[in-house]
């Protein structure tokens, strides 16, 4: 992601305002009450989730796509990135959507809201719940971050909040969690059996001293953290949490303990916020999931936390000409008991499928099981 330079943009959105907090919770009832409770599948005991990372959107058919092989550049456009959407959708039946950022390439966007309501066209149209958070680029065009994230909780099917509504000062826009409900009719049905998070990882540093990417703030940490409470109170229920830009904690990777790819560098913020820590420490967070740098595609462990990026998936973002546009599931599992009544998460599954002719998968790996957790505990090294 070092491709685009900061010195221009940090001017752009140091527009900060906090001003606006807490005028959500209206519409965050109206917006859920169209759309139903999350809830594992019945048949299946599945819940399935299909992450979206860096469409870059801008105008449609009228956007050439970037790095395609020169026998592509003709007959390639956004319609490309809607139509990888759709056979998503079909191959994989997601039961929520989850855009991890850069949804829009707002420099070339002419107009926000149109591009916004284009490229989020595919998963409206599928009435499939869906869930976005924002990333460094979605407010270079006609909107701010806060005008843009309250366009995409305006919009149908979604499960998307501006804000937590009973949270008084939070930095940035779109930090929510959703809960997934235990199958109709089991022991579980009233109960979250699966928590997502979702948070603002920010778009550049306003902090004068400090250059590069944003990172989240002590105040979305602590209404993570709260939250993660709250909900283990409830039920040990395992979380995943969704945002933009990777942690630093992602650098730790090589090919020896990843998988997947790293084709450039780890762009994270030039400090590290801790947020690591901070899920570490929750407990329930079992694996991040993130975009922002196109060509890395790789899950690795840490300290019990899977660390995934989904890898590029539109196709007005850079890439590499001849390596495919991607996109990441999850499918999590559930436990069957013995009088086949379902019962709580048992294990946490993913994969990539590449936008070729057969959207090949690749690159499947459990991220958790309930069974190889708990007892596991590895000692820390101790270098004296
Ligand atoms: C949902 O809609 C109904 C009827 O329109 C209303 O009475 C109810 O308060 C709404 N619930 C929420 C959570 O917004
Ligand atoms: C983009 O879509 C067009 C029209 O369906 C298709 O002919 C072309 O092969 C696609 N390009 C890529 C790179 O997928
Ligand atoms: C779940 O809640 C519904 C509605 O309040 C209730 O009818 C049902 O008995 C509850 N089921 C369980 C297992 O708690
Ligand atoms: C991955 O392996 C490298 C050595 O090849 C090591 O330096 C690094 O600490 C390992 N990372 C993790 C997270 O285990």
């Amino acid at each position: 992601m070092a491709r685009f330079t900061f010195t221009v943009i940090v001017v752009l959105c140091s527009v900060s305002s906090f001003v606006m907090v807490n005028t959500q919770g209206i519409r965050r009832s109206s917006n859920r009450n169209d759309t139903k409770q999350l809830r594992f599948d019945k048949k299946k005991g599945e819940f399935r989730i299909l992450q979206v990372a860096d469409m870059h959107y801008a105008d449609g058919k009228k956007t050439p796509c970037e790095d395609v092989l020169p026998n592509q550049v003709a007959h390639c456009t956004d319609l490309n990135t809607s139509a990888f959407i759709n056979r998503m959708i079909q191959a994989e039946k997601p039961d929520l959507i989850v855009f991890t950022g850069d949804n829009i390439f707002g420099f070339d966007a002419e107009d926000a809201a149109a591009s916004m309501n284009a490229a989020f066209a595919p998963a409206i149209a599928s009435k499939i719940p869906w869930a976005a958070v924002l990333g460094n680029h979605d407010q270079e065009s006609t909107l701010s971050r806060e005008g843009v994230m309250n366009h995409i909780v305006g919009m149908k099917h979604t499960l998307s909040e501006l804000n937590p509504y009973d949270v008084d000062v939070i930095d940035g826009f779109g930090n929510y969690n959703l809960e997934v409900y235990g199958v109709e009719g089991s022991n579980l049905m009233n109960k979250s059996i699966l928590n997502l998070y979702f948070l603002d990882s920010g778009d550049y540093s306003t902090v004068p001293s400090i250059p590069g990417y944003g990172w989240i703030k002590p105040s979305q940490q602590f209404w993570f953290q709260q939250t993660s409470k709250k909900l283990q109170k409830i039920s040990k229920a395992p979380g995943l949490a969704y945002f933009h830009i990777p942690l630093p904690e992602y650098a730790y990777f090589d090919s020896s303990n990843f998988t997947g790819v790293r084709q450039e560098g780890i762009s994270s913020a030039s400090v590290n916020s801790g947020f690591f820590t901070t899920l570490v420490g929750a407990g329930d967070v079992k694996a991040v999931f993130t975009g922002h740098d196109h060509i890395n595609d790789f899950c690795g462990k840490l300290t019990g936390i899977h660390l995934c990026y989904a890898g590029g998936f539109g196709y007005h973002a850079y890439g590499k000409a001849g390596w495919s546009r991607r996109a990441r599931m999850v499918v999590v599992s559930l436990e069957k008991g013995a009088l086949g009544e379902w019962g709580a998460v048992k294990s946490i599954k993913t994969w990539k499928r590449l936008d070729d002719e057969s959207l090949t998968a690749i690159d499947g790996q459990v991220l958790w099981s309930q069974h190889s957790s708990g007892s596991r505990r590895k000692k820390p090294i101790h270098r004296g």
